[in-house]
């Protein structure tokens, strides 16, 4: 199926829920046909960024490498997902201005919730100085502003926040036809099966 490509990147604190709405895009998008890297933080730093740390200087790095390859992504009709706390505003920022074909997806909770869920464990670690330069604890994340997308994981289910981004992906024209075939009732169904199975629809 030829369509346009695009990159939809989900910013956020730890523990917010990036990865778990990235992953039930990739999926969905996937079944409908569509092509679709997955680029996720946890991930690309035991390959692509391996090495690097959480310094200002190394996060920059990390995240200009992600943004590079979603680009290269993107212009190939390829739909990069990116996944990664990115917490500076320029950098991602800088990032939309290069690729154009940007959706970036605020996942956002409140530091409490998180400190309360610690999935990893870390923000304990963190509050006890074992970890230094955390985020959200001990060192900086710049919301987005103007976000096309804020899920607020507190509050919503999943299948709610994964509704939100597909119906902003439609209204933006990305899951529509660009020509030729394009979206078919077939990839249609398949997205609102997937909605439905989670309980949105
Ligand atoms: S980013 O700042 O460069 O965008 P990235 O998303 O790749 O971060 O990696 C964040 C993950 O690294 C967290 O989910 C957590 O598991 C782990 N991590 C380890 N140390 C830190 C830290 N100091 N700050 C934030 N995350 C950390």
């Amino acid at each position: 199926m030829e369509h346009k490509g695009f990159t939809l990147w989900f910013t956020g604190l730890s523990g917010a829920g990036k990865t778990t709405l990235a992953v039930q895009v990739r999926d969905i998008l996937k079944e409908s046909g569509y092509k679709v890297e997955l680029l996720d933080g946890d991930v690309v730093r035991t390959n692509l960024s391996k090495g690097l740390g959480f310094s200002k200087e190394d996060r920059d790095t990390n995240i200009k490498r992600i943004g590079f390859v979603c680009h290269l992504l993107s212009r190939n009709n390829v739909i990069a997902i990116a996944s990664a706390i990115s917490p500076y505003r320029d950098v991602r920022d800088g990032i939309r201005e290069q690729i154009g074909d940007f959706v970036e997806v605020y996942a956002k909770c409140p530091l409490e919730v998180l400190v309360e869920r610690d999935v990893k464990g870390l923000y304990k670690k963190a509050l006890a100085g074992e970890i230094q330069n955390f985020t959200g604890v001990s060192d900086p994340y710049e919301e987005p502003l103007n976000a096309e997308v804020v899920v607020e994981t507190d509050k919503e289910t999943e299948a709610e926040s994964l509704a939100k981004i597909f119906v902003k992906l439609k209204a933006l024209g990305y899951l529509a036809s660009t020509g030729g075939d394009g979206y078919t009732k077939e990839e249609e169904k398949a997205v609102e099966d997937r909605l439905r199975a989670l309980g949105y629809l």
